[in-house]
Protein backbone atom coordinates (compact mmCIF):
# COMPACT_ATOMS: atom_id res chain seq x y z
CA UNK A 1 0.00 0.00 0.00
CA UNK A 2 1.23 3.57 -0.79
CA UNK A 3 0.38 6.02 1.40
CA UNK A 4 0.51 10.11 1.19
CA UNK A 5 -0.41 12.91 4.30
CA UNK A 6 -0.11 16.36 3.43
CA UNK A 7 0.21 18.59 6.65
CA UNK A 8 1.16 21.81 8.22
CA UNK A 9 3.15 19.35 10.65
CA UNK A 10 4.90 16.97 9.37
CA UNK A 11 6.76 16.18 12.90
CA UNK A 12 3.01 14.70 13.58
CA UNK A 13 3.70 11.50 12.05
CA UNK A 14 6.97 10.53 13.19
CA UNK A 15 5.13 7.62 15.02
CA UNK A 16 5.01 5.62 12.02
CA UNK A 17 8.49 5.11 12.38
CA UNK A 18 7.73 2.77 15.00
CA UNK A 19 6.49 -0.33 15.59
CA UNK A 20 4.23 -2.47 13.32
CA UNK A 21 3.96 0.70 10.81
CA UNK A 22 7.79 1.12 11.15
CA UNK A 23 8.61 -2.48 10.14
CA UNK A 24 5.99 -2.70 7.34
CA UNK A 25 7.78 0.38 5.71
CA UNK A 26 10.62 -1.88 6.19
CA UNK A 27 9.63 -4.35 4.56
CA UNK A 28 8.19 -2.97 1.99
CA UNK A 29 4.46 -3.56 2.29
CA UNK A 30 3.36 0.15 3.13
CA UNK A 31 5.16 2.99 1.47
CA UNK A 32 4.78 6.07 3.25
CA UNK A 33 5.28 10.03 2.03
CA UNK A 34 4.85 13.41 4.09
CA UNK A 35 3.91 16.16 2.37
CA UNK A 36 4.70 19.61 4.12
CA UNK A 37 1.24 21.98 3.12
CA UNK A 38 3.17 24.94 3.02
CA UNK A 39 5.61 23.61 0.15
CA UNK A 40 2.90 24.69 -1.87
CA UNK A 41 2.39 28.08 -0.89
CA UNK A 42 2.89 31.37 -3.27
CA UNK A 43 3.94 33.98 -0.96
CA UNK A 44 6.85 34.64 1.26
CA UNK A 45 4.37 34.36 4.50
CA UNK A 46 3.49 30.74 3.02
CA UNK A 47 -0.05 31.69 4.19
CA UNK A 48 -2.56 28.62 4.33
CA UNK A 49 -5.32 30.22 5.91
CA UNK A 50 -7.73 32.86 5.24
CA UNK A 51 -10.92 34.72 7.11
CA UNK A 52 -14.20 32.27 6.81
CA UNK A 53 -16.71 34.13 4.38
CA UNK A 54 -19.52 34.76 5.88
CA UNK A 55 -18.23 35.71 9.14
CA UNK A 56 -17.40 33.47 12.29
CA UNK A 57 -14.63 32.69 14.55
CA UNK A 58 -11.06 30.84 13.12
CA UNK A 59 -9.72 30.99 10.05
CA UNK A 60 -10.68 28.21 6.82
CA UNK A 61 -8.07 26.41 5.08
CA UNK A 62 -7.29 27.63 1.72
CA UNK A 63 -8.70 25.58 -1.32
CA UNK A 64 -5.94 27.24 -3.88
CA UNK A 65 -3.08 25.76 -1.58
CA UNK A 66 -4.86 22.56 -1.23
CA UNK A 67 -5.48 21.96 -4.44
CA UNK A 68 -1.50 22.57 -5.27
CA UNK A 69 -0.47 20.25 -2.92
CA UNK A 70 -2.65 17.42 -3.66
CA UNK A 71 -2.47 17.93 -7.86
CA UNK A 72 1.45 17.34 -7.48
CA UNK A 73 0.41 13.99 -4.99
CA UNK A 74 -1.92 13.22 -7.84
CA UNK A 75 0.76 13.54 -10.71
CA UNK A 76 2.70 11.21 -9.00
CA UNK A 77 0.35 8.92 -8.60
CA UNK A 78 0.39 5.26 -10.50
CA UNK A 79 -2.99 4.37 -9.89
CA UNK A 80 -6.43 5.90 -9.00
CA UNK A 81 -6.16 6.85 -5.37
CA UNK A 82 -8.65 6.69 -2.51
CA UNK A 83 -9.03 10.53 -0.31
CA UNK A 84 -9.08 10.09 2.96
CA UNK A 85 -10.53 13.85 4.76
CA UNK A 86 -10.43 13.47 8.56
CA UNK A 87 -13.00 15.53 9.90
CA UNK A 88 -15.19 15.95 12.85
CA UNK A 89 -17.98 16.20 10.35
CA UNK A 90 -17.30 12.82 8.46
CA UNK A 91 -18.73 9.86 9.10
CA UNK A 92 -17.77 7.95 12.43
CA UNK A 93 -15.18 5.44 11.60
CA UNK A 94 -15.36 1.46 12.77
CA UNK A 95 -13.87 -2.01 11.99
CA UNK A 96 -15.34 -2.49 9.02
CA UNK A 97 -14.02 0.72 7.29
CA UNK A 98 -10.75 -0.29 8.32
CA UNK A 99 -11.33 -3.41 6.48
CA UNK A 100 -12.70 -1.80 3.75
CA UNK A 101 -8.97 1.03 3.59
CA UNK A 102 -6.72 -1.94 4.05
CA UNK A 103 -8.06 -2.99 0.75
CA UNK A 104 -6.84 -0.20 -1.40
CA UNK A 105 -3.48 0.46 -2.97
CA UNK A 106 -3.34 3.65 -2.57
CA UNK A 107 -4.40 6.63 0.10
CA UNK A 108 -4.11 9.90 0.19
CA UNK A 109 -5.02 12.13 3.69
CA UNK A 110 -5.17 15.57 3.54
CA UNK A 111 -5.31 16.98 7.27
CA UNK A 112 -6.70 20.09 7.65
CA UNK A 113 -6.22 22.70 10.89
CA UNK A 114 -8.28 25.65 12.28
CA UNK A 115 -11.93 25.48 11.28
CA UNK A 116 -10.83 23.06 8.79
CA UNK A 117 -10.28 23.21 4.45
CA UNK A 118 -12.75 25.26 2.34
CA UNK A 119 -15.38 22.89 1.43
CA UNK A 120 -14.80 23.24 -2.74
CA UNK A 121 -11.60 20.81 -2.25
CA UNK A 122 -13.51 17.96 -1.07
CA UNK A 123 -16.40 18.84 -3.67
CA UNK A 124 -13.93 19.66 -6.67
CA UNK A 125 -12.20 16.01 -5.85
CA UNK A 126 -15.45 14.53 -5.87
CA UNK A 127 -16.49 15.78 -8.97
CA UNK A 128 -12.66 15.29 -10.97
CA UNK A 129 -12.86 11.56 -11.06
CA UNK A 130 -9.02 11.94 -10.11
CA UNK A 131 -9.77 9.67 -6.75
CA UNK A 132 -11.85 6.28 -7.07
CA UNK A 133 -13.20 7.24 -3.92
CA UNK A 134 -13.71 10.60 -1.59
CA UNK A 135 -14.38 9.69 1.93
CA UNK A 136 -14.83 12.27 5.02
CA UNK A 137 -14.19 10.54 7.86
CA UNK A 138 -14.55 11.36 11.61
CA UNK A 139 -12.95 9.21 14.64
CA UNK A 140 -16.07 10.06 17.47
CA UNK A 141 -17.88 12.78 18.94
CA UNK A 142 -15.24 14.92 20.41
CA UNK A 143 -13.23 17.74 18.80
CA UNK A 144 -9.95 17.59 17.57
CA UNK A 145 -7.64 20.90 17.04
CA UNK A 146 -6.61 19.11 13.69
CA UNK A 147 -7.26 15.77 11.64
CA UNK A 148 -3.28 14.75 12.12
CA UNK A 149 -4.24 12.47 15.18
CA UNK A 150 -7.17 11.09 13.67
CA UNK A 151 -5.20 9.98 10.38
CA UNK A 152 -2.62 7.99 12.79
CA UNK A 153 -5.72 6.54 14.29
CA UNK A 154 -7.08 5.59 11.10
CA UNK A 155 -3.93 4.07 9.64
CA UNK A 156 -2.94 2.00 12.79
CA UNK A 157 -6.63 0.48 12.68
CA UNK A 158 -5.79 0.07 8.85
CA UNK A 159 -2.31 -0.75 8.45
CA UNK A 160 -2.73 -3.86 11.13
CA UNK A 161 -5.43 -5.33 8.47
CA UNK A 162 -2.70 -5.68 5.52
CA UNK A 163 -1.59 -9.13 5.06
CA UNK A 164 1.61 -9.72 6.44
CA UNK A 165 1.91 -6.56 8.79
CA UNK A 166 0.78 -8.64 11.88
CA UNK A 167 3.36 -11.08 13.12
CA UNK A 168 0.32 -13.84 14.36
CA UNK A 169 -2.66 -13.12 11.53
CA UNK A 170 -4.85 -14.67 14.54
CA UNK A 171 -4.77 -11.48 16.47
CA UNK A 172 -7.03 -9.71 14.25
CA UNK A 173 -10.03 -12.27 13.86
CA UNK A 174 -9.61 -11.76 18.16
CA UNK A 175 -10.23 -8.22 17.52
CA UNK A 176 -12.99 -6.46 19.71
CA UNK A 177 -15.50 -5.86 16.51
CA UNK A 178 -13.85 -8.26 14.05
CA UNK A 179 -16.66 -10.25 11.46
CA UNK A 180 -16.96 -13.68 12.98
CA UNK A 181 -18.24 -15.46 16.69
CA UNK A 182 -17.65 -12.99 18.54
CA UNK A 183 -18.65 -10.30 16.31
CA UNK A 184 -20.35 -7.05 18.18
CA UNK A 185 -18.59 -8.29 21.16
CA UNK A 186 -16.17 -6.58 23.40
CA UNK A 187 -12.32 -8.73 24.14
CA UNK A 188 -13.17 -10.34 27.82
CA UNK A 189 -10.52 -10.08 30.33
CA UNK A 190 -6.81 -11.76 29.60
CA UNK A 191 -4.33 -13.14 31.61
CA UNK A 192 -0.65 -14.03 31.34
CA UNK A 193 1.94 -15.61 34.81
CA UNK A 194 1.98 -16.10 37.61
CA UNK A 195 -1.39 -17.14 38.60
CA UNK A 196 -1.77 -15.48 41.54
CA UNK A 197 -0.80 -11.63 41.97
CA UNK A 198 -2.12 -9.32 44.12
CA UNK A 199 -3.95 -12.23 46.30
CA UNK A 200 -5.86 -11.68 42.65
CA UNK A 201 -6.21 -15.45 41.27
CA UNK A 202 -6.38 -16.09 37.39
CA UNK A 203 -9.72 -17.71 36.66
CA UNK A 204 -10.34 -21.97 37.49
CA UNK A 205 -11.29 -22.40 33.88
CA UNK A 206 -8.57 -21.15 32.18
CA UNK A 207 -5.85 -23.36 34.01
CA UNK A 208 -8.50 -26.40 33.15
CA UNK A 209 -7.09 -27.37 30.10
CA UNK A 210 -11.16 -27.65 28.82
CA UNK A 211 -11.11 -25.82 25.28
CA UNK A 212 -14.62 -25.85 25.37
CA UNK A 213 -15.37 -24.70 28.40
CA UNK A 214 -12.69 -21.84 27.91
CA UNK A 215 -14.28 -20.93 24.66
CA UNK A 216 -17.58 -20.68 26.36
CA UNK A 217 -16.39 -18.70 29.33
CA UNK A 218 -14.62 -16.02 26.47
CA UNK A 219 -18.15 -15.57 25.22
CA UNK A 220 -19.70 -15.22 28.27
CA UNK A 221 -17.15 -12.53 30.10
CA UNK A 222 -17.17 -10.64 26.76
CA UNK A 223 -20.90 -10.29 26.73
CA UNK A 224 -20.98 -9.44 30.37
CA UNK A 225 -18.43 -6.45 29.53
CA UNK A 226 -20.33 -5.24 26.05
CA UNK A 227 -23.88 -5.21 28.24
CA UNK A 228 -21.64 -3.29 30.59
CA UNK A 229 -19.95 -0.79 28.64
CA UNK A 230 -21.77 -1.28 25.48
CA UNK A 231 -25.45 -1.62 25.74
CA UNK A 232 -25.96 -0.33 22.53
CA UNK A 233 -24.46 -3.43 21.05
CA UNK A 234 -27.14 -5.57 22.13
CA UNK A 235 -25.12 -8.38 23.27
CL1 LIG B 1 -11.19 13.37 11.89
N1 LIG B 1 -10.81 15.74 12.98
C1 LIG B 1 -10.97 16.64 13.96
N2 LIG B 1 -10.40 17.85 13.84
N3 LIG B 1 -11.68 16.40 15.05
C2 LIG B 1 -12.22 15.20 15.14
C3 LIG B 1 -12.09 14.21 14.18
C4 LIG B 1 -11.37 14.52 13.08
N4 LIG B 1 -12.77 13.11 14.56
C5 LIG B 1 -13.29 13.43 15.73
N5 LIG B 1 -12.99 14.67 16.09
Amino acid sequence: MRVDLITIFPEYFSPLKLSLFGKAQESGLVEIEIHDLRTFTQDKHKTVDDAPYGGGPGMVMSPVVWGEAIDAVLSQAKTKPVLVVPTPSGKVFNQEMAIKLASFDHLVFINGRYEGIDSRVVEHYQQSGEFSEVLEISIGDYVLAGGEVASLVILEATSRLINGVLGNEDSVTDDSFAPGDMQNLLEGPIYTRPASWQGLNVPEVLISGDHAKIAQWRKDEAKKRTRKFRPDLKA
